[in-house]
């Protein structure tokens, strides 16, 4: 499942919450956080921690604050290992160690036991980082932009050893990202956030072929195609809105261009609706049950581009 939305719209926070790591002075106001049936809000810190790292991890953005600088790759592997089988004797978790380094393809795991972090480049760490969420066989993944502090021709390795990596577990992968080409490459389902807010979620090639809300309209116009020469990208004007600030209805109509008083974009805050596989929080939206997708009006000064 693929999670997108602008900087500042919440990714991370929510991400975080899943896990209870989330800023401790912040209050979850409402809702629920399932995993396998539990609430996870329910649970204390001692519950929370026996799940971090073993039915849910957690590959972050930046691997080398992730990774602690002064212990080796072996030590670090075997601690989250141990943590969560205790049972393990240090030899066998140490074979296993191995097991996973060659499986998020590390050249010469045995010897990358010994290293440090700051011995490995920056793809290197991350496979590392992938190695350690499943080390305990998880059944859910969050990877919160795993691959955007890493230049370009690394990032499609680092995808491809995630892939394989949720094959191997059979583990629920959450991939948090900003680029819509990352969720058309490695997600089944997409949930599109705006201001701390999900307005879309889709199985990804129908978000692609009829996307439902403005704001994931905005987003795909504002993609660079290498099949279309633009002179510029489609900006979305006005600024993101931020997860926290303040704003009546609907949190996209400042920048929305099909805002309508009469609908109430900005009076009344848009429930998801829609059918299974599609759902969009759009007061300007309709479903059409028998065409089985969503149509918005026209865009004033715009209406060649519908
Ligand atoms: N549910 C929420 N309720 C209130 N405030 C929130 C919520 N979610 C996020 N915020 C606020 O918005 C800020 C940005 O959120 P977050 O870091 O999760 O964004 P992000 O989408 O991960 O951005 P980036 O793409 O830059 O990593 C947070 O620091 C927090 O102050
Ligand atoms: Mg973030």
């Amino acid at each position: 499942m693929g999670l997108v939305g602008e900087s500042g719209s919440g990714k991370s926070v929510t991400a975080m919450s899943v896990l209870g790591l989330h800023d401790k002075r912040r209050v979850v106001q409402s809702g629920s956080i399932r995993l396998l049936g539990r609430d996870l809000l329910g649970l204390s810190d001692k519950e929370l921690t026996d799940i971090r790292g073993s039915v849910a991890s957690m590959v972050f953005q930046d691997p080398m604050t992730a990774l602690n600088p002064v212990l080796t790759l072996g030590r670090q592997l075997n601690g989250v290992i141990r943590a969560h089988q205790p049972e393990i004797s240090r030899g066998h978790a140490t074979e296993r160690a191995v097991e996973l380094l060659s499986l998020v393809n590390l050249p010469e795991p045995r010897t990358q036991l010994s290293r440090y972090p700051h011995e490995l480049s920056g793809g290197m760490r991350q496979r590392v980082m992938i190695a350690m969420a499943i080390a305990n066989d998880p059944k859910l993944i969050i990877a919160d932009e795993p691959t955007t502090a890493l230049d370009v021709t690394i990032q499609d390795q680092v995808l491809r050893v995630l892939k394989r990596a949720k094959e191997e577990t059979g583990a629920g992968v959450l991939l948090i990202t900003h680029d819509l080409g990352v969720v058309a490459e490695m997600c089944d389902e997409v949930a599109v956030m705006y201001a701390g807010r999900i307005v879309e979620t889709a199985w990804v090639q129908r978000l692609f072929e009829n996307p439902g809300h403005p704001y994931t309209k905005a987003l795909m116009r504002s993609r660079p195609l290498m099949s279309e020469r633009k002179p510029s990208l489609d900006a979305i004007p006005g600024m993101a809105a931020s997860a926290s600030s303040k704003i009546d209805g609907c949190r996209f109509h400042p920048r929305c261009p099909l805002s309508d008083h009469s609908a109430g974009c900005d009076s009344i805050e848009p429930p998801l609706t829609g059918a299974t596989g599609h759902l969009v929080a759009c007061h300007r939206a309709t479903w059409d049950g028998d065409g089985a997708a969503w149509t918005l009006p026209p865009e004033p000064g715009n209406e060649d581009m519908q």
